[in-house]
């Protein structure tokens, strides 16, 4: 949601810039812009649409200069236009910036500033920063000093008082860049609540929301925390905390290659990632399946065992299909483990007040690590005095470093908005999770040695499941032109079910719900009809027969049943108009096996109908607003 990059060096800016908000794409915006400093003389494209549409835009209105920075907006004060795309200006020609977040008391200052005749053209909330900063320059600089040559000692001091006070005076969330016309070998990077980092190079750097721009560039990153302002030049960094004065920094690897962030052989990067699935889900086991003791380890808990056993209650938490791997979660460890476990929505917890025991632990599920309400539901845990734990998969991420330990999924970056690699590696580390709880607690040795055998075996059975592929898209063609359609299943394959209609829903703009199965007699069943598909997550089990039933009140009433069946089914194939394969597993990994051919029947059904699968429409990778 909404992307930043910049540069600063000997080069023309403008190339890393598009490379950049290219890589930045995957995160979801409906305008894009970008600005180039040349001795304090801006030049600015922007426009409403795609990069690509920029790019055209700028064969007729090219930027020049070897300082420059690029957005990606994804709207949310003011529609997506022209004028409302970054870079916004403030005062005359003071400032240039790039935005991330929102700023909540944006109409108070607005007036402010009017009052003292800084004016706003658009209706976004950015342009009121961009006034601000440069009304705090302006208030600094009347008296006719010309800053360039003002302070000797510290060239930037002015610069940074200013901005610090027009920061301190913003209410709500920002990642921001900014170009100054009297500071114009200079951007000045400030980050609250919206991911920034910055990439170094030889004798240039690097400015964005997360690591994929930098890829090919440098593998040497600088992670902003929030109340942290970096003054960059092209040979320096200086990082000031709003609390702390000058802080240092550290320069960390940056652990992401060409290959992952290119899309190789595929059309799509969804399709890409839903195939690389069998060495996803190794990954996420690599190295934490331990024989000897018949149990899983993790490094970066960062609790004793005293701890961990002492733990009488798991808060999950988390948004969108991170949160369904939440339930998923749920189930296993209250199966292996029998600890009372809660599912919340990160939106919810966080303002909730939800009474909790001494010994509850948090986990935070999230994919990017960067999605507010779940960022917000862990401080609010944390402040509450819980461990906060997160299953995270970027690297360095705001919630990997906030929570006071965790679990890294490795499953590489995922680009395509809809997710899906991330689905089924948290589904690993939830199994692995409960395994450990287990172990800690009365799951024997003979049942911990079960689970692992199991999950050695997951990554050739999810490869087994990507056979489907051709069921998929045969089904997808069927049904593509239904405008409604129920995912039902059962217990482990509940989530599922609910996964399922998400990736339906997101992808193809289809209607979709997803519900328990028996549940579907309260209400959804008023919707089947034969226009209706009803996608049943059948693989056998405990509640095989109970679904079986269900299948049979869908088909009575004319509504056409999809089934995921094991390949040892007899029953569900007798019923369903059509039938996809998956490998026979034990109950707790069919939510693996079985998210494969509902990613691949919702991506084929999407391009069946024209989407772009990998930038659906409003949606958005992360989600760093409210
Ligand atoms: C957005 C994405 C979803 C994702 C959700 C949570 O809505 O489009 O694919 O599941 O955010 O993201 P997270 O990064 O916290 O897992």
């Amino acid at each position: 949601m909404c992307g930043i990059v910049g540069y600063i060096g000997s080069y023309q800016a403008i190339d890393f810039l598009i490379e950049g908000l290219h890589r930045l794409e995957y995160r979801g915006y409906d305008s894009s812009g970008v600005v180039a400093n040349e001795g304090g003389t801006y030049s600015i494209t922007k426009t409403a649409g795609r990069v690509n549409d920029l790019v055209e835009r700028l064969k007729t209105q090219p930027v020049r200069g070897s300082i420059g920075l690029g957005h990606t907006r994804w709207a949310t004060h003011g529609p997506a236009t022209d004028a409302n795309a970054h870079p916004h200006v403030g005062g005359d020609d003071v400032v240039a910036l790039v935005h991330n977040g929102v700023i909540e008391n944006f109409r108070e200052l607005k007036l402010q500033l009017a009052e003292k005749g800084y004016y706003c053209k658009t209706a976004t909330d950015t342009e009121v920063v961009a006034h601000l900063v440069a009304s705090e320059l302006d208030a600094r600089t009347a008296s006719g000093d010309q800053p360039k040559a003002a302070i000797e000692a510290d060239k930037y001091a002015v610069l940074v008082e200013a901005i610090q006070a027009a920061l301190a005076q913003l209410r709500g969330t920002y990642g921001l860049a900014m170009v100054f016309r009297d500071w114009p070998d200079v951007i000045v990077a400030a980050r609250l609540g919206s991911p920034l980092v910055i990439g170094v190079g030889e004798g240039e750097h690097f400015i964005a929301s997360d690591g994929s721009p930098l890829v090919g560039h440098t593998n040497r990153i600088v992670y902003l925390a929030d109340h942290e302002l970096a003054v960059v030049t092209s040979h320096a960094i200086r990082v000031i905390h709003r609390d702390n004065g000058d802080v240092g920094h550290h320069v960390k690897q940056l652990d992401i290659d060409t290959t992952q962030v290119e899309l190789g052989d595929f059309p799509h990067y969804m399709l890409k990632e839903i195939f690389e699935q069998p060495e996803t889900v190794q990954a996420a086991m690599r190295g934490r399946l331990n024989r000897d003791e018949a149990t899983a380890v993790f490094g970066g808990l960062n609790l004793t065992p005293q701890q961990l056993r002492s733990i009488d209650r798991i808060v999950l938490t988390a948004c969108g299909t991170s949160w369904h791997s939440a339930l998923v979660g749920e189930y296993m460890i209250e199966s292996f483990a029998r600890i009372p476990v809660e599912v919340e929505y990160a939106s919810e917890l966080r303002y909730r007040n939800p009474p909790m025991t001494p010994q509850t632990v948090l986990f935070a599920i999230t994919q990017s690590g960067e999605t507010i309400d779940t960022l917000a539901a862990l401080r609010e845990m944390k402040r509450k005095g819980h461990p906060t734990l997160a299953i995270c998969n970027v690297v360095g991420s705001t919630i990997a470093r906030e929570a006071d330990g965790g679990i890294y999924l490795h499953a590489g970056p995922e680009i395509g908005v809809a997710s899906t690699k991330a689905f089924t590696s948290q589904c690993v580390v939830m199994a692995l999770l409960a395994l450990y709880f287990g172990r800690l607690r009365d799951l024997s040795f003979e049942a911990g040695m079960r689970i692992i055998d199991e999950l050695a075996l997951l990554p050739r059975h999810v490869a087994e499941s990507l056979e489907s592929n051709r069921d998929a898209r045969r089904i997808a063609a069927k049904y593509a032109s239904c405008n409604n359609f129920l995912y039902l299943g059962r217990q482990f394959n509940f989530p599922t079910a609910l996964e399922g209609a998400l990736k339906l829903k997101e992808i193809s703009y289809i209607h979709a719900e997803g519900y328990p199965a028996a549940e579907m007699k309260h209400g959804p069943i008023a919707l089947v009809d034969e226009n209706t598909p009803s996608v049943f997550i059948v693989p056998q089990g405990g509640v095989y027969s109970k679904v079986i039933s269900n299948m049979e009140e869908i088909k009575a009433r004319g509504g056409p049943v999809i089934a995921i069946v094991d390949k040892e089914d007899s029953q569900a194939v007798e019923l369903a108009d059509e039938v996809i394969h998956i490998p026979v597993v034990p109950e707790f990994l069919q939510p693996i096996v079985a998210a494969i051919p509902l990613q691949l029947l919702a991506y084929h059904a999407a391009i069946l109908r024209g989407c772009d699968v990998d930038k659906p429409r409003n949606l958005a990778k992360s989600v760093t607003v409210e």
